[in-house]
């Protein structure tokens, strides 16, 4: 069989645990996937930065030349951020490349388009990383609870905040020397005030709402506040109150069913309650549906390794697809509930 082609878009702590886990379990994708898999370029911005045991020679700087090359099968985008991430992905599709992203940014605001496009170039779209690193969380709300409905969806979806609350309570440590450390474990953004001031938090949401509740949410309808003003007497009062304070993202729908809300905000969290019990960049999101009921997701949430697992497992898929000449679920038909500025805190 032709070997399927892989241009790696971005090469930082995912993208270079990517590269690395392609080649290193080439084999088992084989198998997997019925058809090789070949990584055929990884564009960079900065070729002098480029980790150890990243094949030199597949690296280049003209990320455009690398998608709109036609032998390119899949294009795996790891660079984040909206330019130049979404003319990359339209130019991938216009050349018949499905498309595996970690882009929460792009996802929660320009979802909708690239769907669109997606499904215009009979190309595939997928996006498990993009929400809480290895949690599966796309494909269980958008395939296992497809016949279900579901009414909420809530927890922690910002690795680098629980990080930093979760020293600041259990060790006392400073709010930036949390924050360095978090950085230098590879958890926070290139730039951490989309961590800190919940926009990261927020952009996850907006996923999470659209995919959950079949409507469209961009991050702009997401209420949202950051951690920044969480001082060490707050969570020392919470603690008096045998409470500690999480980040959470909480997307439901009214009482009524008539719309939908999302909201990103430091929340107390009683110490008996699961979400307490969440520790260091791990994400735990529960997802609430009229038949399956309450169901628990928890994992890692952030890190390369983590994220490359989500990354690799949405490769497989759509190579999978590719090889039976196929595309997976598409957007579904939208009730297009309406989604109202802020739901009741
Ligand atoms: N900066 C993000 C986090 C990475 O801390 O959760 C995963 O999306």
């Amino acid at each position: 069989t032709r070997p399927l082609k892989v241009a790696l878009l971005g090469c930082g702590v995912v993208g270079s645990e990517v590269a690395r886990i392609m080649t290193t379990h080439a084999d088992d994708l084989e198998a997997r996937i019925g058809a090789p898999v070949e990584l055929a370029g990884i564009a960079v911005r900065r070729p002098g930065r480029v980790r150890e045991g990243v094949p030199a020679e597949l690296i280049t700087t003209d990320a455009t030349e690398l998608v709109k090359r036609d032998d390119i099968d899949v294009v795996v985008e790891v660079i984040g951020g909206i330019e130049p991430a979404r003319t990359l992905i339209n130019t991938a599709f216009e050349h018949g490349a499905s498309v595996v992203s970690a882009n929460k940014a792009l996802l929660a605001e320009h979802g909708t388009a690239l769907h669109a496009a997606a499904v215009e170039h009979g190309v595939d779209l997928y996006y498990e990383a993009a929400v809480a690193g290895a949690i599966p969380l796309i494909r269980p709300l958008r395939e296992s609870l497809a016949g279900d409905k579901v009414d909420r969806v809530l927890g922690i979806v910002n690795g680098t905040t629980n990080f930093i609350l979760d020293r600041m309570d259990s060790s006392g440590a400073g709010y930036s020397e949390a924050l360095d450390e978090a950085t230098a474990l590879g958890y926070a953004e290139a730039d951490p005030t989309a961590d800190v001031e919940g926009f990261d938090a927020a952009a996850k949401a907006a996923i999470l709402a659209g995919i959950a509740f079949h409507t469209r949410v961009t991050i702009s309808d997401v209420h949202r506040e950051g951690i920044t003003e969480v001082t060490a007497a707050d969570i020392a009062s919470a603690r008096g109150m045998g409470c500690t304070v999480k980040l959470l993202a909480i997307c439901e729908r009214t009482p009524d069913g008539s719309a939908v809300t999302a909201r990103v905000h430091p929340a107390m969290i009683p110490l008996t309650h699961p979400l307490a019990s969440v520790r260091e960049a791990y994400n735990a999101v529960f997802v609430e549906a009229a038949a399956a009921g309450r169901l628990m997701f928890y994992g890692p949430g952030a890190g390369g390794a983590p994220t490359a697992s989500a990354v690799l497992g949405d490769l497989v898929a759509v190579c999978r697809n590719k090889v039976a000449g196929t595309t997976g679920p598409g957007e579904s038909a939208y009730t297009r509930l309406p989604v109202s500025p802020m739901g009741e805190v």
